[in-house]
């Protein structure tokens, strides 16, 4: 099958009332975990990197990496740059063979954003093999590399935006602003997701492929374990599982998801250290963390996406 762009996962999974997952790869082992779950379910898959991963694993390690899952599973991959910050680092991904790219301008003034956003599509789409891009419309909170927005710095997206900002920037899909934040602790009360703006903005954009970021359910076992083992993660929350299989029904076409694989592995690390304390070879650590990748990515893939055998 090979690397391609996302532009028919999103047609399919609009039309199926499914989404994609998008998970977030920084090593082997997760790489791994998510294209074996993939395989297993026979589900398309985004595979996307941040800066912050590039700069940790390098990026033709990741690349290869990914070509070896490739070579491995046959399945579809789109290879995608996570929260792209300059047109420079889009167009250093879409040079070293990213299939697709996300500039979020999220952060400018609206007419920045558009400028920036358009540089990016320009070149994106010009390319011999299409390459294609997601911008992001609103602000999440949370912690993201090193830049971390505070719960006042965040806003929703304003529907009254989408149409202007998606027919002069070309772009391919939009990521939006609902009530989802980066990392473990999403919502201190109840989880609240503001649907209506999801369904406001669909409205203003028929067909079109929405996006879902900081989508992490932040899975209470993990937490729970973590916390047991010698971890401190008290209050940590995330997404209901029910509100992403109805964003998923709706117009999001891909969920984004990282910090229940940080979680799930971190969770199996110190458990399995608490009971092999004189262990000391990374692979007998490593090896559960993978197998517990596999589980994780699996149940989202059938549970919570529904795009399982829809390669
Ligand atoms: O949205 C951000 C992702 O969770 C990536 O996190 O920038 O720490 O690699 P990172
Ligand atoms: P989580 O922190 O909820 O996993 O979100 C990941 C994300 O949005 C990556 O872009
Ligand atoms: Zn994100």
């Amino acid at each position: 099958m090979g690397l391609l762009n996302s532009v028919e996962m999103f047609k399919k999974a609009y039309d199926g009332g499914y989404a994609i997952g998008a998970f977030n790869v920084n090593n082997m082992e997760i790489i791994q975990g998510i294209t074996e779950a993939a395989k297993a379910e026979n589900a398309p898959l985004i595979l996307q990197v941040s800066a912050g991963a590039r700069k940790y694993a390098n990026h033709t390690y990741l690349m290869k990496l990914i070509e070896a899952a490739i070579i491995e599973t046959d399945l579809p991959i789109c290879v995608h740059l996570d929260h792209g910050d300059t047109f420079e680092l889009c167009k250093s991904c879409i040079d070293g063979g990213f299939t697709s790219v996300m500039i979020d301008g999220s952060h400018l003034a609206f007419k920045d954003n558009i400028a920036l956003t358009k540089q990016v599509v320009d070149y994106a789409h010009a390319q011999k093999e299409y390459i294609t891009v997601e911008g992001e419309l609103g602000r999440l909170a949370g912690v993201e590399d090193d830049i971390n927005v505070s719960a006042e710095d965040s806003s929703y997206t304003d529907p009254n935006d989408v149409e202007e900002f998606v027919k002069s920037t070309g772009v391919d899909s939009l990521a939006i602003a609902i009530g989802t934040s980066h990392g473990a602790y999403k919502f201190k009360g109840e989880a609240k997701l503001r649907f209506d703006i999801l369904e406001e903005v669909s409205k203003r954009l028929p067909g079109f492929p929405i996006v879902l970021h900081g989508a992490s359910s932040v899975i209470p076992e993990y937490v729970d374990d973590i916390n047991k083992y010698g971890g401190e993660m008290p209050g940590a929350k995330g997404v209901p599982e029910e509100m992403l299989r109805k964003a998923a029904s709706m117009a999001v076409c891909k969920i984004n998801i990282d910090s229940d694989i940080r979680l799930a592995v971190t969770a199996t690390i110190r458990k399995y250290f608490s009971e092999n304390p004189s262990h000391f070879d990374p692979r007998q650590y490593l090896k559960p963390a993978r197998d517990e990748i596999v589980k994780l990515v699996s149940n989202k893939l059938v549970n919570v996406l529904g795009c399982n055998n829809k390669a």
